[in-house]
């Protein structure tokens, strides 16, 4: 079976972990070791002014959203996205405002921005779908205008590119997964890349939220002064993350390589764009009738997948939005594998099914 998303893993990996294990050190919630060494050269991969380690995507976007006062405020946010994308906006007592998607990248429409933003706007959410990142220009002029933060979801993005630089510096949070099928992956894992006006006290903040509340830690003694959470990245996910980080750009290269033979080769016109700048954690296309699709290709052995079905079609929203090009494409999407480990047959082999089913 062609696997649609795969870990792109050596024996470092195992190495590393090992090495963990054996010290006995392997969680500490102060952020020591293999976890301070992976934010600062994740700091430094990015180029960002501050970088945080938690312990999943989740996380890094329910602490990155609870810098910036949204309680009451609407927050706008693509419904094609995974879950944690909007529960973060509830976790930090926001109202999630859904907005569409362009069509041609799947990432959010500015147009709907305009059309959506208020003075009861506290946030922009933008999300690099499958790696391709958002419109961050375009995106800026409009919150910095109404002086509201933009907090990027890169999960699908570690190592991307925008404007010449990586994802991590343009906006005031960006927040990254490193979920175990994430491009850069880790058993668990989540970083928030912050670049807002107050860095050095957000990071403190941060610091104290990740690791329930605590702060001025002086020997055994410490103090709370806000509710925090178990959030803390553990020793032995940090030391996979540190071999991932090494070989990331080797391995978006070999994402971007293949995601550029399915732009050529696959016949439909309905699929994802390509982008020397996209980092391609999966490739989308859109086909006729995608239960039969995906049935038939899991029968000539390839899995694929759905990314997403809308939240806001999801009962816990009670959303009444009419977003016409989500719903369009929710029904019609189907995700195809990227992963470095596939061989040249298997990518032969995925182009001749695509082609053969995408009309059936
Ligand atoms: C777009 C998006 N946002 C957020 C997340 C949440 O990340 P995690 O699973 O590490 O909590 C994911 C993970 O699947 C995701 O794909």
């Amino acid at each position: 079976m062609i696997k649609l998303f795969d870990p792109y893993i050596s024996k470092e990996e195992a190495k590393a972990t090992t090495k963990v294990i054996q010290s006995k050190f392997w969680a500490s919630g102060s952020g020591t070791n293999n976890v301070r060494k992976f934010e600062d050269l994740f700091l430094k991969y990015t180029k960002s002014k501050n970088c945080i380690a938690v312990n999943s995507g989740t996380a890094a976007l329910h602490l990155a959203l609870s810098l910036f006062n949204i309680e009451n405020k609407e927050v706008l946010v693509p419904s094609l996205t995974f879950v944690s994308t909007v529960n973060s906006i509830l976790y930090n007592k926001g109202k999630p405002i859904f907005v569409d998607v362009d069509s041609k990248n799947l990432c959010i429409d500015i147009m709907d921005i305009k059309k959506k933003i208020t003075k009861k706007t506290g946030a922009i959410i933008i999300v690099d779908f499958a790696g391709m990142p958002a419109n961050i220009k375009e995106i800026k002029k409009i919150a910095d205008k109404n002086r509201i933060p933009i907090i990027e979801d890169a999960a699908h993005s570690a190592g991307a590119m925008y404007n010449g630089k990586r994802i991590g510096s343009h906006v005031d949070a960006v927040c990254f997964s490193f979920h175990p099928v994430k491009n850069l992956a880790m058993p668990t894992g989540g970083a928030i890349c912050i670049n807002n006006k107050n860095t050095k006290e957000s990071k403190k903040i941060l610091q104290s939220l990740r690791w329930c509340g605590i702060e001025n830690r002086q020997n055994f003694q410490y103090d709370i002064k806000r509710l925090g959470w178990n959030y803390y990245m553990n020793e032995i996910s940090a030391a996979v993350g540190l071999v991932q980080l090494k070989k990331l750009d080797f391995a978006n290269k070999k994402r971007r390589s293949i995601a550029k033979k399915y732009s050529s080769k696959l016949k439909m016109n309905d699929k994802m764009p390509y982008s020397d700048d996209c980092v391609y954690h999966f490739y989308w296309i859109r086909v006729k009738n995608r239960e039969k699709f995906m049935k038939k290709m899991y029968e000539k052995g390839i899995e694929t997948g759905i990314h997403y079905n809308p939240v806001h079609k999801m009962s816990y929203y009670k959303s009444k939005i009419k977003l016409p090009i989500t719903e369009q494409v929710a029904n019609k999407i189907v995700s195809i594998p990227t992963h470095p480990n596939l061989t040249n047959s298997d990518i032969n082999k995925i182009i001749h099914a695509v082609n053969d089913l995408y009309d059936c």
